[in-house]
């Protein structure tokens, strides 16, 4: 399957990822966690990327649609692939649909994760991410890691991340609905919008989407 993930910052996109692209048997391609890998490896990509990150802006499209082209073209995503926080602005959907169409290959689905405001605020704010992959998510209510501080999964030091801060966050949502909600449409035009509540458990949101994808294709 080749599906979209959408939702608003801290709807928990990169939670039910992980989960989704486990039980389809597909990779999970997040641009955001490319970009800090990036990051924590000081390239030239990740210093590009940092600067616009830290201020909730959206990485420029060139560079973005050439990191995703490229991990799309690796050979675990041949199959199919899950892609999460790409798209996100429109001339990043069509330069998608180029790609794929040159490939002979179709999207099956675009989950749209739908959470109000305040419950993504709180979902963030008490984020905590792992430093050695930001795939490893913990929250300190929600979902808490064994030891304060320490990666249940690896082992590593939990932070929070750069762009976390209340400030950025209130960009980040601005910059999400006059740039991303926009491709909401766009995929309506082509019938693959399944939008799904993001409240409620992780579980039970996995399930909802397991779901609705299931009644879809
Ligand atoms: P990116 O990393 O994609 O961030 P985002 O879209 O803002 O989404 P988040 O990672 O904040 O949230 P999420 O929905 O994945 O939630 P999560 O599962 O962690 O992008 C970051 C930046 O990179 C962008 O601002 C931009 O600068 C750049 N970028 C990335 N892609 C780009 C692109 N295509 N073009 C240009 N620039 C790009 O969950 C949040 C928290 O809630 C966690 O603590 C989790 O444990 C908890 N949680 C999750 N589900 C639940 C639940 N059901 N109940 C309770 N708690 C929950
Ligand atoms: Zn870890």
């Amino acid at each position: 399957m080749r599906i979209v993930l959408v939702g608003p910052p801290g709807a928990g996109k990169g939670t039910q990822a992980t989960r989704l692209a486990e039980t389809l048997h597909i990779p999970h391609i997040s641009t955001g966690d490319l970009f800090r890998a990036n990051i924590s490896r000081q390239t030239e990509l990740g210093k590009l990327a940092k600067s616009y990150m830290d201020a909730g802006n959206l990485v420029p499209d060139e560079v973005t649609i050439a990191m995703a082209k490229d991990r799309m073209e690796q050979p675990d995503a041949e199959g199919g692939f899950l892609l999460d926080g790409f798209p996100r602005n429109v001339s990043q959907a069509q330069a998608l649909d180029v790609l794929l169409d040159t490939e002979d290959m179709r999207l099956d689905a675009v989950l749209d994760l739908e959470a109000p405001e305040e419950e993504v605020v709180k979902r963030i704010a008490g984020r905590r991410v792992c430093r050695n992959d930001s795939a490893h998510v913990f929250h300190e209510t929600y979902k808490q890691p064994a030891r304060e501080g320490v990666c249940d999964v690896c082992g590593g030091e939990l932070y929070q991340r750069d762009d976390d801060s209340e400030e950025t966050v209130r960009k980040r949502l601005e910059v999400y609905h006059t740039q991303t909600e926009p491709i909401i449409d766009y995929y309506k035009a082509q019938g693959l919008v399944v939008t799904i509540s993001a409240m409620g458990a992780v579980d039970e949101v996995t399930g909802r989407a397991l779901e609705a994808l299931k009644r879809d294709s």
